[in-house]
């Protein structure tokens, strides 16, 4: 008899599917960035890893639930199911990257904590295009952490096996989640049908493949009712030698093996994960177990010492080359006298069977095996280049990160800060901020019409500009210059989009829309000025920087209205080459129905 299985401890074939594993992702990730960094140079290394993980997950959570349907149709898929639930917990740490990432990116540096951020930042629950699409990733990463944390056998014997299965289908959950996060969100803004498409052929792929396997299980599903002693389970040539036949009897599946010329009833429920007992094979005596090499002797349902699992067994018969089985389990465990059967002539085909914790798979299934791997692996290449040849231009638009340089001009504090470089090519207005999401500091106020010096990292979106300040104060200049006096163009209906300034003039992309709504919300809370962005008839784009009726900052009042088209009206003054909306905030409507229009 069989005693050294160990289907949970580390062994080659585990080692060896852990390695191709991350060899594919390794695949999918070098794949997305260097199509990203070919295809869309303008691109920020944020971004591309934000959509790397993210989609690399969402493709894995794919593999990880076309797994248990594919191994239902096709046997030979089983041993991809051995270590399923190392791929779950690489999807997630996938998962956990992406939205770390995200995190950090759209919600660090600002004026709330960045989970009560990614919960609050965007409060547009009453419209599905503009839903708030991050809760849904953030709960899905919640699911997917409670499986990955509980995924050690550990778990699994405390829990028991059917509360452990039950909690393990909150993946379905999770999916239905991640699905919504990515078609209310970044699907929002691009918009290419290539990257709509895959999302609903995966969906239809993993929908489809559960159907299927649903079906096929339903047809061979054959209840038997309990109707006296015995009942008529199925022909004896319907069970070939070290198989089994399945059958319902009164709702409990039990499994009828062959053996050497006897015949033996088990559950066919494996108590390890409840695997389909019935579909595996005898291999020394034991019913071995498809899904993760379980073992229970024919003989009395248990598992070979040290192992203490045990499934009930059945009294089973044999009439007229009829099969027949009493429907009464007996406890876990119980020996029982099998039924006498002349030996199969035929020896099942034992090139399918694959045993985890053995050393080689038999050789035609390893053939087949690496024929899907490379399949797969194909796909983790190709997959990357599709979704990224797919995506949006990114804008003309760069934050000179880790450059510093000086800058001399005159600061005008009102309505936000903003320095009037003097010299060289530079020679325009500056708006001023601060490190991550705040506006320019409050002492600057005093500095009100004086020339400074002052240093940080240039933002640039042509025609605009904008400085983010080092922690250094300005210095005092001698000299003055003077400022002209606003002018006003009159009062105009405008219809754009609010945004934040500091993402939108270059150190986001996409720096508005949909996918960066709460991030502009975070900004412009903060104190970064908001600016309009309208699309004249030419298509070409006017930028006002927003600010209340006599001049003051009303950007806190507006976060409700960023990132989505909105109307105002208001007067429209130009002040030393800077063009400003004077508003009040109940000036501003939201336009029902309107899209957004690319970056
Ligand atoms: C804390 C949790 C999460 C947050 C805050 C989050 C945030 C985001 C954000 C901001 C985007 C749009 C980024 C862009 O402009 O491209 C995005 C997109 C996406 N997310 Fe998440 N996400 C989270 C969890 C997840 C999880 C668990 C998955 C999958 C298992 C996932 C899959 C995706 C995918 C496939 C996209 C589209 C690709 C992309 O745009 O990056 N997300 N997510
Ligand atoms: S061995 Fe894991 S379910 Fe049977």
């Amino acid at each position: 008899m069989t005693v050294g299985y160990k289907a949970v401890g580390w062994n080659r074939q585990k080692k060896l599917y852990d390695g191709v594993v991350l060899a594919g992702l390794l695949l999918y990730l070098g794949a997305f960035v260097g199509a990203g960094l070919a295809l869309s140079p303008k691109i920020t290394i944020e971004t591309l890893l934000i959509r790397a993980f993210g989609t690399g997950a969402l493709f894995l959570l794919h593999v990880v639930l076309m797994i248990g349907p594919l191994a239902r149709l096709d046997r030979r898929f089983l041993p991809l199911l051995y270590n399923r639930r190392h791929l779950g917990v690489i999807t997630f740490s996938m998962g956990l990257a992406h939205g770390g990432f995200a995190i950090v990116q759209f919600h660090a540096l600002g004026n709330v904590n960045p989970l009560v951020s990614v919960l609050t930042s965007n409060p547009r629950w009453d419209s599905l295009a503009q839903f708030p699409f991050q809760p849904l990733g953030l709960a899905a990463l919640g699911i997917l952490f409670l499986m990955a944390a509980t995924s050690h056998d550990f778990w699994l014997a405390n829990l028991t096996a059917p509360t452990w299965k039950r909690l393990h289908l909150a993946v379905y959950v999770a999916y239905g989640l991640v699905v919504l996060h990515v078609a209310l969100g970044v699907l929002q803004h691009e918009t290419h049908p290539i990257l709509a498409a895959v999302l609903l052929v995966g969906l239809g792929v993993v929908g489809g493949l559960h159907l299927l396997a649903a079906l096929r299980e339903r047809r061979g599903d054959r209840n038997l009712a309990p109707a006296g002693d015995f009942v008529d389970f199925c022909a004896l040539a319907e069970i070939p030698e070290d198989r089994a036949a399945i059958r319902s009897i009164g709702g409990e599946r039990v499994a009828v093996f062959r053996h050497q010329g006897k015949l033996f009833a088990l559950s066919n429920v494996c108590q390890h994960q409840n695997g389909p007992l019935g579909e595996g094979r005898v291999v020394n005596g034991c019913a071995v177990c498809p899904w993760h090499g379980y073992e229970y002797r024919l003989a009395d349902g248990a598992s070979p010492p040290p192992f203490t699992e045990k499934v009930p067994t059945f009294q089973v018969r044999v009439e007229d080359d009829r099969v027949l089985v009493d429907p009464k389990p007996h406890p876990a465990g119980t020996e029982l006298e099998p039924a006498r059967a002349e030996r199969a002539s035929d020896e099942a085909d034992r090139d399918d069977f694959y045993i985890g914790y053995q050393k080689t798979a038999p050789p035609a299934l390893a053939a087949w095996l690496r024929r899907v791997v490379v399949a797969l692996l194909v796909l983790a290449v190709a997959l990357p280049i599709l979704l990224v040849s797919a995506q949006g231009e990114f804008a003309d638009s760069y934050f000179e990160f880790g450059t510093v340089k000086e800058f001399e001009g005159r600061l005008a504090a009102t309505p936000y800060p903003v320095l009037h470089v003097e010299a060289g090519s530079d020679s325009a207005p500056h708006l001023l901020v601060e490190f991550g999401k705040r506006g320019a500091r409050d002492e600057l106020r005093e500095l009100d019409g004086r020339r400074v010096r002052a240093s940080g990292q240039l933002i640039r979106r042509d025609p605009l500009r904008m400085i983010e300040l080092t922690a250094e104060a300005p210095a005092l200049l001698d000299g003055v210059t003077g400022g002209g006096g606003p002018s006003s163009l009159g009062r105009q209906t405008l219809t754009g989009e609010i945004l934040d300034s500091k993402c939108y003039l270059g150190v986001m992309k996409p720096g508005r829309g949909k996918p960066h709504r709460a991030c502009a919300a975070r900004c412009i809370s903060g104190g970064i000025p908001p600016l309009l962005v309208v699309a004249d008839g030419g298509g070409d784009l006017r930028h006002l920087v927003i600010s209340g009726e006599q001049g003051e900052p009303i950007g806190s009042k507006l976060v409700h209205l960023v990132a989505e088209p909105v109307t105002v009206r208001g007067e429209v003054v130009t002040l030393d080459g800077l063009l400003y909306l004077r508003a009040a905030a109940a000036d501003f409507q939201r336009v029902a129905g309107a899209g957004e229009s690319s970056d």
